[in-house]
């Protein structure tokens, strides 16, 4: 099928490298049929599903479960993250690397209830111990087998002592608004702990990625971390890009992930991180909830928004606002991430061919987020009604037109993809 490219731009597939489909274990909030349709809508050819699943992708069988469950819905590309979870799969690394795992999380320091362990892990009496704060002796072991793959070890950074410790502190208060949750989990949980991941990746040698930043606090340690030689990376996402507390009055509960969006300061200083090149990945964190999970009291309704099909149209839109360039936004979509986990160039460059991977973008066209015309199951969004400039008009995966002015197909076509 023919395209015609003109006035339009043209970028290596862009990809999305942190979503959370809920497939197996949650399918009623996502499933990989939807997020990878939301993907393909959004201009995306290749996303990495994330390994919190149930049950998670913690050893090899289960990963190979999972290609064999998630490849026959893929609309786009996909590659697999595998789980660390200290020593109950500390002997499973080798095999989840030699298998094609793409890269490895940890949730450090994440603090969650029992409940919600029970979901993500599968959780069994004997994980007891396993439930944060981990030791950091544990912790420390995982740096070094991770070190051993050469592949990325990627942290969730928030410290769950201190974010325990002073949330309880701010509910004796009685205080239920974003502030005293930003209070609860404040910038220096997410310091700390980068500080600490910085440490023991310089003296384990791990190639340390850190998810998800969220605040100035941590840009700044990674800059000076780099600055210094040390192979660390970062991502961050467009909610704490484009959002800041002073949003939680018209967005509301929605809103709410960890870690949290945080100020105005951080936008700033998560922007001239972008610039820089300290964060190098712009991704979505896709973590769907249903709106009636949602939908309640801050404090119990479960971090997590849908984010998939929005992250290219916000960051297509910061090349209008001048924020970035057209060329940025190739490397932060596509060639820095690819080469970040080791699929460059079978992802992330510019082939022309007839089984290229290209996005297709028109930035001149104007485009307003409706929440409801999302693709995704969930439709949970602080963006709705959001007026961007510039869209992706075509997402092209290994030569098939799986989007074409917002027209997707409904055949997967998606092949798993490994390092
Ligand atoms: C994610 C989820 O729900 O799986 N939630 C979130 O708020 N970001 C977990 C995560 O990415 O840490
Ligand atoms: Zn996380
Ligand atoms: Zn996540």
């Amino acid at each position: 099928e023919e395209t015609d490219a003109t006035g339009l731009h043209v970028f290596p597939g862009f990809m999305d490298v942190h979503i959370h489909s809920r497939d197996p274990g949650a399918t009623h909030k996502e499933d990989f049929y939807h997020s990878t349709w939301a993907a393909a809508a959004g201009g995306l050819t290749t996303v990495f599903e994330m390994p919190n699943t149930n049950p998670p992708v913690n050893h090899v069988e289960n990963f190979h479960k999972q290609v064999e469950n998630l490849q026959p819905k893929a609309h786009v590309d996909f590659a697999l993250w595998a789980i660390c979870l200290g020593h109950l799969n500390i002997n499973e690394i080798q095999s989840l690397h030699e298998a094609g795992a793409v890269a490895f999380k940890f949730f450090w320091g994440y603090a969650v209830h029992k409940k919600t362990y029970q979901l993500m892990y599968n959780y069994k009496p004997e994980m007891e111990d396993v439930i944060p704060p981990f030791q950091d002796g544990e912790v420390y072991d995982m740096f070094q087998e991770v070190a051993k793959t050469g592949k990325p070890f990627a942290i969730h950074a928030e410290n769950n002592e201190l974010i325990q410790h002073l949330t309880q502190k701010v509910e004796e208060s009685g205080r239920r608004d974003y502030g005293a949750l930003l209070q609860g989990r404040p910038n220096l949980a997410e310091a700390t702990t980068i500080q600490t991941g910085i440490s023991f990746a310089k003296d384990a040698g791990t190639r340390l990625h850190v998810l998800h930043v969220s605040t100035e606090e941590g840009v700044e340690l990674i800059r000076q971390a780099q600055q210094e030689g040390y192979p660390i990376t970062s991502e961050t996402c467009p909610h704490f890009l484009y959002l800041s507390n002073k949003d939680f009055e018209k967005i509301g509960p929605h809103m709410k992930v960890y870690p949290p969006v945080k100020y105005e300061k951080d936008q700033n200083g998560l922007w001239k991180g972008i610039a820089d090149g300290v964060v190098s990945v712009a991704c979505s964190d896709h973590a769907p909830h249903t709106e009636e999970e949602k939908d309640g009291d801050l404090w119990s309704i479960p971090a997590g928004m849908c984010g998939v099909e929005t992250l290219a149209p916000l960051m297509i839109h910061a090349v209008s606002e001048g924020r970035i360039t057209p060329y940025e936004l190739g490397k932060l979509l596509s060639s820095q991430p690819a080469r970040l986990f080791g699929i460059y160039p079978q992802k992330g460059s510019l082939q022309i061919g007839t089984d290229a991977d290209l996005t297709l973008v028109d930035f001149k066209r104007q485009k307003t987020i409706h929440k409801h015309e999302l693709h995704s199951k969930s439709k949970v969004t602080p963006y709705d009604g959001f007026q961007l400039q510039g869209a992706p008009v075509a997402t092209i995966v290994r030569g098939t037109t799986m989007m074409k002015d917002g027209a997707v197909t409904e055949e997967p076509a998606g092949r798993v993809v490994k390092p």
